[in-house]
């Protein structure tokens, strides 16, 4: 089976296995780079947020609400989003992992905090092995380098999309040791370019890493099949 992966700028992806449409971290509203609007997505059957940072979080309260898509995140967060009326939640923590109608997810550390847009505390901060389609796809959240790495990537990842724009999170660098831990299929770059502090040369970062793994960069609104 194919499964696409839609980047719309930052970290928000969508993944459509040929049936259901999965988004990560659904950040349109306020997203500088972001062309296009929460309405014009058509379809949204789950949403996972990695963490409680706007840019993260981003429209997924409005975007579950009418779709009525389930959202998966951590307990923290869920909890949050169902005092704001949110009603499919499923809360989880890294470890263990959960089957889901889409596929399964499992939550990884991630070293980070995470507060949600009005201060409240939004539990750990977290990546995702989501595995759909018979494919398996790390989204790494926002992070810092860290040695566990070489655990994720123990399971062949066909994919894997790596914060790579330094300030809050991993820098070029230490993306490029991450890579060398994960040894993903593919290599997608995000969280770089949206704004000044975070801007990144992507192309250096591809042809530092070539010998690593397959960087493959997206342009906005870019959709690769795997
Ligand atoms: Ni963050
Ligand atoms: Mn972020």
């Amino acid at each position: 089976m194919t499964v696409s992966i839609k980047w719309f700028s930052h970290a928000a992806f969508a993944i459509e296995n040929g049936e259901h449409t999965v988004l990560v971290d659904p950040f349109f509203t306020g997203n500088p780079l972001c062309s296009i609007k929460p309405d014009e997505l058509e379809r949204v059957d789950a949403i996972v947020v990695t963490h409680g940072h706007r840019d993260h979080i981003g429209d997924t309260e409005y975007l579950a609400k009418k779709h009525d898509a389930t959202v998966i995140s951590s307990v923290e967060i869920c909890n949050w989003l169902g005092k704001r009326g949110v009603k499919k939640l499923h809360g989880q923590q890294p470890g263990g992992g959960h089957s889901h109608f889409f596929g399964t997810v499992k939550f990884t550390a991630a070293v980070h905090s995470s507060s949600l847009p009005d201060g409240s505390y939004g539990g750990i901060a977290m990546g995702v092995i989501l595995e759909t389609g018979g494919k398996r796809i790390y989204h790494s959240g926002d992070t810092a380098l860290f040695s566990d790495m070489k655990i994720i990537g123990k399971n062949k990842l066909d994919a894997a999309l790596l914060c790579i724009g330094g300030n809050y999170t991993m820098d070029v660098s230490e993306a490029l040791e991450a890579a060398s831990m994960l040894k993903p299929g593919i290599l997608i770059p995000m969280h770089y370019d949206t704004w000044e502090v975070i801007r990144q040369d992507v192309v250096s970062f591809k042809n530092k890493a070539a010998s690593i793994c397959d960087v493959r960069i997206l342009g906005i609104n870019d959709t690769i099949t795997i």
